[in-house]
């Protein structure tokens, strides 16, 4: 390799955090002894690219044997016969004891297996990974995208399925690569002795995840800081599953909000109260360089061996939320500490762009002060779309024209954005990265990693009779989703507006965050706007965390007379199905008697004509089959994982979009629905109503 060559590659990989390591000749493997006590946290791989991928590990001072530099094995056996590429790293307290290495100068579309080694010889388990093909290779792909994995409230055991359905395939059809979208921890902790019995939504908290100090706020714990980030990654490391499947496949990994704070948003933590937390931001950005190996950046020049924290205090954001407060130094330095935007191109087929959905956006609008008068009189989870509309679009509102007042709940409220700048989730910044990628991407498909979903999940709130209807009158449609892009419809539309003029077609966003399984297309208005969708959309139920579902299960009474709306029958159904997809019509007279036929007569055309498919009720995972031709999408939904046995899956649906030219619309069919659990979640009907069979 020429030296000047060399120099590059090393400033890349001092750039994400990482030694290099490349192809020399490397004599056979010495003996060593596998010893997995030493790297309780296990090994991983991450980001892979046609020639290189980022491997990791974390070997602590254990039993009072300490390790100061490990050397990493790689091989095209996993005998490590034929080891063709070693390099080590040193590791100390400062970071944690994890090891990230960047291998570099390996071959496409190859299957590797590495193992990291001390100086003591004690070896690390293997892992194995995957190379992308390259660029101009139009290889067909398999890949599962996942999020919202909490060890806390349950059990990964989602991976011990996706790995047991893995093995049973042949070669070619395997997994490269697993997509995680998000909340790869949980930083509210849950101790079993705060709660009555140990429980928390019907489910028994495991309280192994511990932090060192943390903060107690109400029944739950948060960091305080780097410290106690750490303590939740080595506890979800730990987990058998997770460590599984990050030996098994590459990862490549976003962050949401749990990796920092669960409403957070820039550097702002919110739980009882809106908290300045600059230095928790750096602090949960450091812990996640350590943990999650990913070909990010820090500003500046980089240090191979540890994350350099910024001096930040923690600065109250005054004024108005939209503009001037972000830019507030403490903040900038906090949220730009760590950039994770990126991009992974894999072969010919599929093109991936990661976003960061929560470093720079605005606060969801639907939850500041000044909006408090429109959360009155609304049905649990529900916010009216209109007004979160003219909220999030501030004075750009009907091209500069925003309302004085604001009618809700048959009252005119004055308008207390018509002078603010619109929202934002990705920033100015990010954005402009976003769509020059998306506009300049060269692959058949174009995904999008965008942790939050964008497809709307809504309900008619204004046909609810006037016997059912809560304090307010309400009219229109009401949307759950005020934390995802449903919060920032300005945005949204712009992105997809960007898209549609540049004639971007098979553009498809994969989305977590809302625990929920949905399939559809994206528009940038629904009924009664003009429907036309630009992308389609896919948004994967969570590995373990509780659902709308489970949540409203505790938090609607069996009384309330919208309780229909969201559960029925003594099973606790999630009628919230039925209710997104055909209306609230459909799901009260569904109430009635049970007759099915009966509720779709009544059901409203209008409310979802963007989904193919949504159970606020769905754990499991995703995977995509990516050809020239086609994507196939299949959800693989489990029950809520209680225990650590391996689920057996409640249900199967698979849909496919098939690719489309510029200026043709996207769209989404359903090929397989199969499970017992389809009828019994109202998932049997198709989006226009009809009854689907249960099996292809
Ligand atoms: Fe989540």
């Amino acid at each position: 390799m020429p030296m000047q060559n060399r120099r590059e590659l090393m400033k890349m990989a001092a750039a994400m955090g990482a030694t290099l390591a490349w192809p020399a000749p490397v004599r056979a493997a010495d003996a060593g002894v596998e010893d997995r006590s030493a790297y309780p946290q296990g090994v991983a791989s991450g980001d892979p690219t046609c020639d290189s991928i980022l491997l990791w590990t974390r070997r602590p001072p254990t039993a009072g044997r300490k390790a100061s530099r490990l050397t990493v094995e790689v091989a095209e056996t996993s005998d490590f016969d034929n080891m063709v590429v070693s390099g080590s790293h040193a590791i100390d307290a400062d970071g944690d004891w994890t090891c990230r290495i960047l291998v570099t100068g390996l071959h496409s579309d190859r299957t590797y297996w590495y193992r990291f080694r001390d100086e003591h010889g004690r070896l690390s388990r293997t892992g194995r990974t995957f190379t992308a093909p390259s660029p101009d290779a139009e290889r067909e792909a398999c890949f599962a995208f996942v999020s919202c994995q909490n060890v806390n409230m349950g059990y990964a055991t989602t991976f011990l399925r996706m790995i047991a359905e893995d093995r049973a395939r042949p070669a070619h059809e395997q997994l490269r690569f697993v997509l995680h979208l998000g909340d790869f921890i949980y930083e509210m902790l849950f101790y079993p002795e705060d709660l009555p019995g140990g429980m928390l939504q019907g489910r028994p908290m495991r309280g192994h995840v511990r932090m060192p100090e943390g903060e107690k706020i109400g029944v739950y714990h948060v960091p305080r800081g780097v410290d106690d980030y750490r303590a939740i990654y080595r506890a979800y490391l730990e987990d058998p599953d997770i460590q599984d499947a990050r030996a098994r496949w590459p990862f490549i990994c976003v962050w949401d909000n749990h990796e920092f704070s669960n409403r957070g948003w820039q550097s702002v933590a919110v739980y009882d109260r809106a908290r300045a937390a600059q230095r928790l931001r750096v602090a949960a950005n450091q812990a996640w360089f350590e943990y999650v190996p990913a070909r990010v950046s820090q500003p500046g020049e980089a240090d191979p061996m540890r994350f350099r924290a910024p001096a930040v205090a923690d600065v109250p954001l005054a004024g108005p939320i939209r503009d001037s407060a972000a830019r507030e130094p403490n903040n900038q330095r906090a949220i730009h500490s760590l950039r994770i935007y990126r991009d992974v191109r894999w072969g010919a087929l599929l093109h991936l762009l990661l976003t960061d959905t929560r470093s720079f956006r605005t606060q969801p609008v639907y939850e500041a002060d000044f909006a408090a008068p429109f959360r009155r009189g609304m049905p649990p989870y529900f916010a009216p779309q209109k007004v979160v509309e003219i909220l999030d679009a501030g004075k750009s509102f009907a091209g500069g024209n925003p309302p004085a007042e604001i009618v809700h709940g048959g009252m005119a409220i004055p308008n207390p954005a018509a002078r603010m700048e619109a929202g934002t989730m990705l920033g100015e910044e990010q954005k402009r990265w976003f769509l020059d990628r998306l506009r300049g991407s060269t692959a058949r498909w174009k995904f999008w990693g965008n942790s939050v979903a964008m497809t709307d999940i809504r309900a008619d709130v204004g046909n609810l009779p006037a016997s059912m209807a809560t304090s307010a009158k309400l009219d229109g449609f009401a949307i759950t989703n005020t934390h995802d892009w449903g919060g920032y419809p300005t945005e949204r539309a712009e992105i997809l507006g960007a898209a549609r003029a540049a004639g971007v077609s098979n553009f498809v966003s994969l989305a977590g965050d809302r625990h929920a399984f949905c399939a559809g297309t994206v528009s940038a208005s629904l009924c009664p706007g003009e429907f036309a969708p630009v992308a389609a959309e896919f948004v994967v139920g969570s590995i373990g965390t509780p659902t709308l579902a489970e949540a409203a299960a505790h938090a609607v009474p069996d009384d309330h007379p919208l309780r229909p709306l969201y559960l029925q029958g003594d099973d606790a159904a999630p009628a919230i199905n039925m209710t997104v997809t055909h209306g609230v019509a459909a799901s009260l007279q569904l109430a009635e008697d049970g007759d099915r036929s009966a509720a779709l007569a009544l059901r409203n055309p209008d409310v979802a004509p963007h989904l193919a498919f949504a159970d606020m009720a769905g754990h499991g995972f995703a995977t995509v089959r990516v050809t020239a031709s086609a994507i196939d999408v299949e959800f693989i939904c489990v029950p809520a994982p209680i225990t650590d046995a391996d689920p057996d899956p409640l249900y199967r649906v698979t849909h496919r979009v098939a690719a489309w030219a510029p200026g043709e619309r996207p769209g989404v069919e359903r090929l397989v629905a199969d499970g017992p659990a389809l009828a019994a979640r109202f998932l049997d009907l198709d989006p226009t109503g009809r009854e689907q069979s249960t099996s292809n």
